[in-house]
């Protein structure tokens, strides 16, 4: 596995703009991609599975992975959750992450603009689930669950899956994930913001 390894910062708040922009602009009009795009997302989220699938199978164990990060990264940030990128697909299919999460810390509302998976390889998150209101323009909460470490989910790309990750542990965690886009698109091109309930 490469070692590549650097830290991320979130640039995804054009992305919000961008696509919402796009949503704006379809109004009143009739969608001829409509049938295009609801079988593409069953396709993104047939994927998401095959990667999680895939983590599970041909990944090494928790320890292997958490030892990509240098110890002093292994404590996280004060400012916030600390992504650190660990592999860059040579073919720049996709991106693996470790993120670094202090108690306390949380992810922003985001639904995906690609396919992602995670695995929980320390500690506990809490994912907290919202669906989007299209008249609302906006994120409201349905549900929340637990991931607790050797967990692996998968989450489609577009807007029927919105989440929040965190960690409401008293307990550092750290989790694996995998991104549909090559390193240079993990800050702008992965999680679309939305405004939520
Ligand atoms: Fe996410």
């Amino acid at each position: 596995m490469a070692t590549q390894q650097a830290s991320i910062a979130d640039t995804a708040s054009h992305a919000r703009s961008a696509v919402f922009a796009g949503l704006d602009a379809a109004d009143g009009r009739p969608d001829l991609f409509a049938p295009l795009s609801d079988g593409m997302s069953s396709a993104f989220a047939a994927s998401a599975r095959m990667v999680a699938q895939g983590i599970e199978a041909s990944l090494p164990d928790a320890a292997t992975l958490l030892a990509l990060l240098p110890e002093a990264l292994r404590e996280g940030s004060a400012q916030g959750y600390a992504r650190h990128l660990v592999h860059a697909d040579p073919l720049a299919r996709f991106s693996a992450m470790l993120i670094v999460w202090r108690p306390g810390q949380h992810s922003p509302v985001h639904g995906h603009q690609t396919w992602c998976a995670y695995r929980v390889l320390r500690g506990t998150l809490h994912e907290r689930h919202y669906r989007w209101d299209a008249q609302q323009r906006r994120a409201l909460p349905c549900g929340a669950l637990t991931r607790t470490a050797g967990d692996t989910f998968s989450v489609p790309a577009g807007l029927r899956h919105i989440h929040a990750l965190g960690n409401d542990s008293d307990e550092m965690a750290v989790s694996l994930h995998i991104y549909g886009v090559d390193q240079e698109h993990i800050g702008s091109g992965v999680n679309l913001l939305v405004d939520a309930a």
